[in-house]
């Protein structure tokens, strides 16, 4: 079973993501948790080209770099996971892309979602958990952080059309994606998560 956890940048959803980890272990679920874009050696250096500021990159770039790192992290690690029966959790996966690269960056959809697939050999998640926030609690969580990469001085128009974006896409995806209000505390978000994952039975 592949679960994901998606939102924009200071959502809350890494914080989520392995806190639900950590429930699983607890439950002796067999389970891994990976981040994107990263999680095996070329994921992670394609991740410092990413994410290093000074690079000026055209968006068809960046789209292929995150498929590039997701295409080797799905084939390294992912699938022999789900074949040995792990759960297996990811921080962001293909609904990143949809959401940054095409609703954020303006990229077309559908070529997004068709390389998006080949990337990942059509493999879609069993889950989806967004964590949804509004922009300018985001941008405010950031500026605490002083967190400046290369994506997050994109400003709130840029995040505000990512966000639309997983709305839309929850609209197309109802029954997998599920939206989480991200602005309560982290353990009644963490508790609205683990019911939601209770309530499914693991295939
Ligand atoms: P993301 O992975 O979406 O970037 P993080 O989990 O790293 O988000 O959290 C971003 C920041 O917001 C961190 O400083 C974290 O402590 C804080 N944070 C996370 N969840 C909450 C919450 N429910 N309420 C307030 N602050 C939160
Ligand atoms: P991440 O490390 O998850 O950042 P954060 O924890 O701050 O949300 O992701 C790094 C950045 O990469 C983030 O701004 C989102 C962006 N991203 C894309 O634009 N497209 C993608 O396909 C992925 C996986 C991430």
């Amino acid at each position: 079973m592949l679960i994901t956890f998606e939102g924009i940048d200071a959502s809350g959803k890494s914080t989520q993501a392995k806190l639900f980890a950590d429930f699983l272990s607890l439950s002796h679920e067999k389970n891994i948790f990976v981040r994107e874009p990263g999680g095996t050696k070329t994921g992670e250096d394609i991740r410092q080209i990413l994410l290093h500021k000074d690079y000026g990159m055209f968006a068809e770039t960046e789209f292929l770099l995150f498929s590039a790192a997701r295409a080797q992290l799905t084939r390294e690690v992912i699938i022999p996971a789900l074949q040995k029966g792990y759960i297996v959790v990811t921080d962001r996966f293909s609904d990143s892309s949809l959401a940054y690269q095409g609703y954020g960056r303006g990229l077309d959809i559908d070529t997004v979602k068709q390389i998006s697939c080949f990337a990942v050999n059509n493999l879609c998640p069993d889950m989806t958990f967004f964590i949804d926030i509004p922009v300018e609690d985001a941008i405010d969580r950031m500026r605490k952080e002083m967190k400046s990469d290369r994506i997050e001085v994109e400003g709130s128009d840029f995040f505000d059309r990512v966000r639309r974006g997983y709305l839309k896409l929850e609209e197309d995806h109802a029954s997998r994606i599920h939206v989480i209000d991200g602005t309560r505390d982290v353990e009644q978000i963490q508790d609205e998560i683990r019911e939601i994952f209770l309530n499914h039975p693991v295939k």
